[in-house]
């Protein structure tokens, strides 16, 4: 038995600590190699003293949430995965805290039928409240960061409140994302609402994702961001789309254009390496569809890039955290 596992089952207690752990069964993607070690925690002292044995080793490590927005490679990754799995909310007036291994679309549910109106939009997304914090998840009209007012963090051994305005939300991107805090909560502020209306909302939702995603393969949702241009940059390539402009979008004073719309553009969707494929639904989405590894997907990943760059010279950026490549 290694030192590591040896730390972590004093920390833990026996039979916490798994060795050379399949990613692919934690992942949506159902890919990846092991991680050599792996646990779950349960709550913030077990965060605190799994972070204390990563600290003392100084072993790589990354925190995994639902396992929907994450590549791990086909050779796994060197280190200790930490799987957030506290799963307790509290509601209080219009205030709702949430620990971060809460699934987002059970909030979205929870929320609706205690008549709080704004987490709706969240039925429909995969991973957990923390992942969501991390990567300001957002669809269907909402982000994580509209309702957001604060959220708890462990950054080194320090357990701190930090309100919204200091998580820099943006888009797809947070503070988080940019440091090794550990997301441990969060608290959403929403308003007042009717039940009976808010669930329709959730079902209307899930109707529009099932509608243009392909929710039934193995992916990881959106693999790219959605470009941002400057609006001259638009200008500049507009011209190539032949005027239809179907997938592009001003937010916030910023000019986006759709990856699945760009991709679809390209004439990639249907591309296959190996078992991944770019859905032929949405062009953002690239599937397992027949026993793909993480080099396949890696492959189309690489192709669509440089697509990207040749033809129109933009360069994509992924949404999905890749580990171990
Ligand atoms: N479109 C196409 N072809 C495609 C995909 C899209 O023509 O293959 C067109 C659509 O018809 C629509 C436009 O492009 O006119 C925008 O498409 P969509 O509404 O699907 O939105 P998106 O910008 O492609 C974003 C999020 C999704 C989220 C949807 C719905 C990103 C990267 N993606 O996609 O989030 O579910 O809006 O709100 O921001 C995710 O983050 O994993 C994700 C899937």
């Amino acid at each position: 038995m290694s030192d590591v596992t040896a730390k972590l089952i004093s920390v833990l207690g026996e039979g916490r600590v798994k060795e050379d752990e399949p990613m692919a069964k934690h992942l949506n993607f159902r890919i990846g190699g092991p991680a050599k070690w792996f646990v779950e925690v349960k709550n913030i002292e077990e965060v605190q003293k799994v972070m204390e044995v990563i600290r003392e080793k100084g072993i790589p490590f990354f925190i995994l949430g639902g396992g929907s927005n994450t590549l791990v490679s086909d050779k796994g990754f060197d280190g200790l995965v930490v799987k957030m799995t506290m799963r307790s909310h509290t509601i209080d007036g219009n205030r709702v805290k949430a620990d971060a291994g809460v699934i987002s679309a059970a909030l979205a549910r929870v929320t609706a039928s205690a008549g709080l109106k704004g987490f709706e939009w969240a039925i429909s997304l995969p991973g957990t409240v923390g992942g969501a914090v991390r990567g300001n998840a957002g669809c269907f009209g909402g982000e994580l960061k509209d309702s957001a007012v604060e959220a708890t963090i462990l950054r080194g051994t320090e357990v701190m409140v930090v309100s919204a305005d200091k998580l820099k939300f943006g888009y797809r991107d947070s503070a988080i994302k940019h440091t090794d805090d550990v997301v441990l909560d969060v608290t959403l502020e929403l308003e007042q609402g009717d039940p009976e209306a808010l669930k329709q909302v959730l079902k209307n939702t899930l109707d529009a994702r099932k509608d243009s995603q392909p929710l039934y393969a193995g992916s990881a949702g959106c693999m790219f961001k959605n470009v941002e241009l400057d609006p001259e940059e638009v200008a500049s390539i507009l011209p190539l789309f032949n005027g239809e402009l179907e997938g592009v979008f001003e937010i916030d004073g910023k000019q986006r254009i759709s990856s699945g719309w760009l991709i679809e553009k390209m004439g990639l969707k249907g591309t296959r390496i190996g078992g991944a494929e770019i859905s032929k639904e949405h062009g953002n989405f690239i599937i397992n569809h027949d026993g793909a590894t993480a080099a396949d997907v890696k492959g189309v990943i690489d192709l669509v890039k440089h697509e990207a760059m040749e033809r129109f010279g933009i360069e994509m950026e992924e949404e999905v955290k890749l580990v171990g490549f």
